[in-house]
């Protein structure tokens, strides 16, 4: 049987400004298979979010076309029912005020916060309990945002994702910017999710990141994949060196990577 697929994009070409970030891009994710996109600084990482979150658009063209779950992606309120999606820019339009529970329902509307005209059931705000207890922040519901840590934020910012059930998990650097125990923490988490049988999609430049579940690399460069297929084919010294453009060692245990600067021994 054929796989569904969770992202379908055939040659799409995307301005930022005066930027062309990328030229006719073309890329299959599959539902199920938990892949990594790993790139520089200014590879076109937050870009591809942005165009899955529909904000922003391919040159139009005959020949482009970009689906989510088999959807062309203009139905993006649909989409984005099935999508749960973490970014760090979110974290950063967040409005002081918010308290935790009301960041983590928000993820209902794919909203920033909550507005007065939205109302929510009373199994929603249960769900929004039972998901902030499941990852371990019972404790915040009633704290504001910006009384949080780094930490407290990004896992309430994983509740907003989560709340809606949806099938895909699309992450942003999720751990940049916290403790190890922080990390460890949520890297656990999305562990548990690949488990239950949701599709994760990480976007990053953190090889740490990657958990040992993940079967599938992408290499993402100047908006171009340089490399795409098997972790252990595509995570190797002499690509991501290229990757990179600096030479780099990488350290492997327990099906974690790590790169390290200089050369190999
Ligand atoms: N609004 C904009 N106007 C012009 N150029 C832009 C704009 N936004 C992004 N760019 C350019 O598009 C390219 C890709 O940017 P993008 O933010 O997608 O990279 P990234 O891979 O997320 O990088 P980082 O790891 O630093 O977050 C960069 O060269 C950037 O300078
Ligand atoms: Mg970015």
């Amino acid at each position: 049987m054929k796989p569904s697929r969770f992202i379908e994009i055939e040659r799409a070409t995307v301005y930022r400004g005066d930027t062309c970030v990328f030229n006719e891009l073309s890329l299959t994710i599959d539902e199920g298979t938990h892949a990594a996109i790993l790139g520089p600084n200014g590879a076109g990482k937050s870009t591809f979010l942005k165009l899955l979150a529909g904000e922003v658009h391919p040159v139009p063209h005959d020949e482009t076309s970009i689906r989510l779950f088999g959807e062309e992606q203009w139905n993006v309120w649909d989409v984005r029912r099935r999508l749960g999606l973490v970014s760090h820019d979110l974290q950063h339009q967040y409005l002081e005020q918010v308290t935790g529970l009301k960041v983590v329902l928000s993820g209902y509307y794919a909203s920033i916060g909550i507005y007065g005209h939205q109302d929510f059931t009373y199994a929603q705000i249960s769900r929004a309990h039972a998901v902030m207890e499941e990852l371990g922040i019972g404790y915040l519901t009633d704290r504001r945002f910006a009384d949080m840590s780094t930490g407290e934020q990004r896992r309430c910012l994983l509740g907003r994702a989560l709340v809606h059930e949806p099938t895909a998990l699309v992450l942003d650097e999720p751990t940049s910017g916290l403790d190890l125990t922080a990390t460890f923490h949520y890297l656990d988490l999305v562990r548990g999710f690949m488990k239950k049988g949701k599709t994760v999609l990480l976007v990053t430049h953190h090889i740490h990141e990657i958990p040992p579940e993940m079967e599938r690399v992408l290499l993402l460069k100047e908006g171009r994949v340089l490399q795409d297929g098997d972790k252990a084919l595509v995570l190797t010294e002499a690509n991501l060196s290229l990757l990179f453009g600096c030479p780099v060692v990488l350290a492997q245990a327990n099906g974690w990577y790590q790169a390290l600067p200089g050369h190999s021994a």
